[in-house]
């Protein structure tokens, strides 16, 4: 298939970019850049021998995406890219809703001019809320509780009525869990900029030096330890799940919820225990208060996506540490490299 991959430049596109490439895809990459550099596809290069053909453009740029298209011959899009930063999204929803769903109405329509019905789309464990009825069916009510999470419903919900608009559409809506890791390699991963909203590449972080300890938000909750627990992912086993969606979809057409998520809980202490035996050494921490709009548990039922896709996650929590710490150690400053005066200068 040539595939349209939105977003492909950063942490999870640019997995499933490198798995679409192996697979035998034709991939195009559609992205602003501005959450990730075109170093990650220049590794994805190396690591496939297959190049990827790069597009710098932004999604509230409609003619831009019809211009793409127009060049025919695409199969499918994949839509990753959208802002993802949940306590940016409370201090600046209207950027959030206007790149994400914005971004996505102007990609819905170029998608609708060319006559292309088939995407996959990003969705979020986020769109569940704070429910406490673990594991998460697909099922489960949606009540997202901030701004970057209501962008994910609501394009859900768009994606609903087009379909029903038009029962030709072929969508498949994923929510992803928690994604960690990398590719096995070392040679891409994640690579967020300035200090890390979420718990692995901050743990990583520490581990490599960059930072002093990890603080650990809540002790307190109902679980077995008092930290949190989350369905960590691995983030290969995630690109493989948007390869079977994207399959599935050549031969249905209708809107389909996948959890991708492996149905199975860790509390922060256990990531923080794997990944100090990934890295061999012991990851200072310490307990912080709570941090808010947390819960306390979530985790998925991943069967709907074994039932229909024969999708499952393979790696463990384990794996997903030592993958990830071998990204982190081989690029302690991510793609960039450290920092050099000229950017000390320029702060
Ligand atoms: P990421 O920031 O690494 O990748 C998103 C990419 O989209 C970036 O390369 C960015 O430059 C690009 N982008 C953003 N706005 C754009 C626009 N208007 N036009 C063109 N490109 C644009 O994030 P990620 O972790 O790879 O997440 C990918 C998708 O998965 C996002 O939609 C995110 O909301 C969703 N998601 C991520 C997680 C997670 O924890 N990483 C969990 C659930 C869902
Ligand atoms: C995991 C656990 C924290 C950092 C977020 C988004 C969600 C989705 C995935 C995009 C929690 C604890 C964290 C730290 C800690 N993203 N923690 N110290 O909050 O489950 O989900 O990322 O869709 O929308 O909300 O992930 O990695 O931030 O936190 O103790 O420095 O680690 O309290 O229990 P979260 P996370």
């Amino acid at each position: 298939m040539k595939v349209f991959v939105t977003g492909g430049a950063g942490y999870i596109g640019s997995h499933t970019t490198l798995c679409l490439l192996e697979d035998g895809h034709e991939v195009v990459v559609y992205d602003n850049l501005s959450n990730s550099t075109v170093h990650s596809l220049r590794r994805v290069q190396e690591l496939t021998g297959r190049v990827v053909d790069f597009r710098e453009g932004d999604l509230l740029d409609g003619d831009a995406i019809d211009q793409v298209f127009d060049e025919g011959g695409f199969d499918a899009v994949i839509h990753f890219a959208g802002l993802k930063a949940v306590g940016e999204s409370v201090a600046k929803p209207i950027r959030y809703y206007r790149n994400n769903v914005v971004g996505t109405l102007n990609l819905l329509e170029s998608m609708e001019k060319a006559g292309l019905r088939r995407l996959v789309f990003s969705s979020s464990a986020t769109v569940y809320g704070d429910s406490s009825d673990v594991p998460l069916v697909e099922k489960s009510p949606l009540d997202a509780t901030n701004p970057y999470g209501r962008t994910k419903e609501q394009i859900e919900d768009i994606l609903s009525d087009l379909r029903a608009s038009d029962p030709r559409w072929s969508i498949a809506i994923l929510r992803y869990f928690n994604p960690v890791g990398a590719h096995e390699s070392g040679q891409i991963g994640e690579d967020p900029q300035g200090t890390p909203n979420n718990l692995l590449p901050f743990v990583a972080q520490v581990a490599v030096g960059r930072r002093d300890k990890v603080f650990v938000y809540g002790n307190d909750y109902p679980t077995p330890d008092g930290t949190g627990i989350r369905d960590y992912i691995h983030v290969m086993d995630l690109a493989a799940g948007h390869i079977a969606a994207l399959g599935y979809l050549e031969s249905h057409t209708g809107d389909f919820r996948w959890n991708l998520g492996t149905g199975r809980g860790s509390s922060v202490l256990d990531v923080i225990e794997a990944f100090s035996a990934a890295a061999g050494h012991p990851i200072a921490h310490e307990f912080a208060p709570r941090r808010p709009g947390d819960v306390a548990v979530s985790y998925a039922d991943p069967s709907g996506a074994l039932a229909d896709l024969g999708w499952s996650a393979r790696r463990d929590l384990d794996r997903m540490c030592q993958d990830h710490w071998r990204w982190q150690s081989s690029n302690p400053y991510g793609y960039a490299g450290p920092p050099t005066s000229n950017d000390l200068s320029s702060n």
